[in-house]
């Protein structure tokens, strides 16, 4: 393997487990972790405290530059803070992913992103979370993996992981909540959510968390054994 820090991208759509996937192999491997969409997010939850318009791309772009965010990461949760306040319950609410779909549409916002995130690529490795991972952010990734699994299933585990957080909601309205996400997110002119080039494909319907990491890391111990 070379000496750039390995970098494992995961990208998919919602519900389809990247988050729960991603945070618990960057604990198996020891290694950072990029929420990408939790900095879509906050750029939304910016928007809403200052009242910027969701149109308005320079401001949220100056926004999305600026912000004092901080990640810590326990074995299977992570937290969020900005300027020093921790905003992760705020953050995972639908009205503010809604939003961060939307200020993902606008090209500077993106842009101002973009170092923000190749910055978290630090030793020992990075496992990376997202849409365009694989495809812009990190296009020389060690590993690039695109998670998916069937609309009604993950309709199901976002609704799920709702109600487990005491936020009250109908499956028919998470249902079609993520099929405008995806319509969003799949057709948007800058980065686009696709397979990125070299990804494999994992659809995680109908296995447990626990196989997927197993299969994602063993795709990784594989590359490092046919490069040693
Ligand atoms: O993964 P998430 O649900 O937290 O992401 C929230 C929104 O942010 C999602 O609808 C699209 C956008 N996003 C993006 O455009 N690119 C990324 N790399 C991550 C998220």
């Amino acid at each position: 393997m070379t000496d750039r820090v390995p970098v494992i991208a995961i990208d998919g759509p919602t519900g389809s487990g990247k988050g729960t996937i991603s945070r618990s192999l960057a604990h198996k491997l020891g290694w950072h972790l990029l929420d990408s969409g939790a900095l879509y997010r906050l750029v939304a939850l910016i928007a809403a405290q200052k009242s910027i318009a969701l149109d308005d791309q320079r401001g949220l772009a100056a926004a999305a530059a600026d912000m004092v965010v901080n990640f810590s990461l326990a074995e299977d949760a992570e937290q969020v803070f900005l300027d020093g306040t921790d905003v992760t319950t705020q953050l995972r609410t639908e009205e503010h992913a809604a939003a961060a779909s939307q200020v993902a549409l606008l090209p500077l916002v993106r842009a101002a992103l973009l170092l923000r995130q190749r910055a978290f690529a630090q030793p020992p490795g990075l496992v990376a979370d997202g849409r365009d991972m694989g495809s812009v952010v990190f296009p020389d990734a060690t590993l690039k993996v695109y998670l998916t699994a069937t609309p009604k299933e993950r309709a199901l585990r976002r609704y799920n992981q709702l109600k487990e957080k005491g936020i009250d909601v109908s499956l028919p309205a998470v249902s079609r909540e993520i099929a405008e996400r995806d319509e969003r997110d799949a057709n948007r002119k800058v980065a686009p959510l696709k397979t990125a080039e070299g990804a494999q494909v994992l659809d995680s319907t109908g296995i447990t968390p626990e196989q997927v990491v197993a299969r994602v890391h063993s795709w990784f111990a594989g590359l490092d054994q046919s490069a040693s």
